[in-house]
């Protein structure tokens, strides 16, 4: 092995940048040459590869996005589209793959290590809805970034006596949702996982106000509904006319955490450990605080659940 790629795919996630400059680096300090592949498997369809070199990678550890920038690729899972990938790879000498992404990257990842191509996966998606890992890169900043706004909303919300109903990411998953909303004191989190009772919303937020509570927070996981559909829904039922806002991309943006920013120089390092020690088809991952390898298709296989212990502390901290 002398030649890696490494591309970033599907939605970026704060601390891409960190996992590039990982790979790149631990990659070069071993004389491995390093490709950086821009737009996910778009770009490796088109043969849109760049050189990195170590000060190619300098100054980005702190940014968000992604340098190699990212794309959803149907083309690549279309027929005929893993080979066209696998060619493009042998005509360029790249021996190895690293797959910065979320799931829907990793499936792409683990045809191209079926077809024989080395390839290991780094989790990055701020849902962390993906197992073999206790955190996802990109997922602490979000939750930072979607706390930041939420503070600010209950400013207004306790001047204005309102109701406001935050509508988060997470595709279809709530742990985006669950962890800002325990982090805020939201006196509802509403996640796909579970059934959503209107009843119960309304009856809870009606005995807060008549303990003496003058605004509310309703934290509302994307993978649910759309905030305006609640909110119609909600109207008439509580005592409040809700205002909604959807933090939406806003969540991807920004500087990556400390957090993130660690967890990435790790995962990325790890993951040229990995192809330099023979394993392909893994992804790697951080469980309880150890830096851990996992057949890739854990990431979809094995479903990662809501913590109980997170969900009862929503019930009991927010009367
Ligand atoms: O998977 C990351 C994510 O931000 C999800 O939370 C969200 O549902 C989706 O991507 C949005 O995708 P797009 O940027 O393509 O609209």
């Amino acid at each position: 092995m002398h030649r890696i790629g490494v591309l970033t795919s599907g939605g970026d996630a704060p601390g891409m940048n960190a996992s590039i400059r990982a790979v790149a680096r631990t990659a070069l300090y071993h004389d491995l040459e390093v490709v950086g592949i821009r737009r996910g498997y778009e770009g490796l369809l088109e043969g849109d590869f760049v050189p990195l070199t170590r000060s190619s990678v300098g100054g980005i550890i702190l940014h968000g996005g992604t340098i190699l920038r990212t794309a959803r690729c149907e083309a690549f899972m279309r027929p005929g589209g893993i080979n066209a990938a696998v060619s493009k790879l042998k005509e360029n000498d790249i021996d190895a793959l690293v797959v910065i992404g979320g799931d829907g990257s990793f499936r792409g990842a683990k045809e191209l290590a079926d077809r024989g191509v080395k390839v290991v996966g780094i989790p990055g998606t701020i849902d962390n809805d993906m197992a073999g890992t206790d955190c996802t890169i990109g997922f602490d900043t979000a939750c930072n970034t979607a706390l930041e706004c939420i503070s600010k909303l209950r400013d207004t919300a306790s001047s204005h006596d309102r109701m406001f109903i935050v509508e988060v990411m997470g595709r279809h998953a709530g742990f985006l949702a669950l962890e800002t909303g325990v982090a805020c004191g939201a006196e509802f989190i509403l996640v796909p996982e579970l059934p959503v009772d209107l009843k119960a919303i309304s009856d809870k937020i009606h005995y807060a106000k008549q303990r003496g509570k003058t605004h509310s927070l309703i934290v509302l996981s994307e993978g649910v509904m759309h905030a305006a559909e609640l909110a119609e829904k909600l109207k008439g039922r509580c005592d409040y006319d809700p205002r909604i806002v959807v933090l939406g991309h806003l969540q991807r943006g920004g500087a990556p955490s400390c957090f993130d920013t660690v967890l990435a120089s790790r995962l990325g390092s790890a993951a040229i450990d990995a192809l330099i020690g023979g394993r392909s088809g893994v992804m790697v991952g951080r469980v309880k605080g150890e830096v851990v390898e996992s057949p890739i298709e854990i990431a979809w296989t094995d479903k990662r659940t809501l913590d109980p212990d997170m969900l009862r502390l929503v019930d009991m901290l927010s009367i």
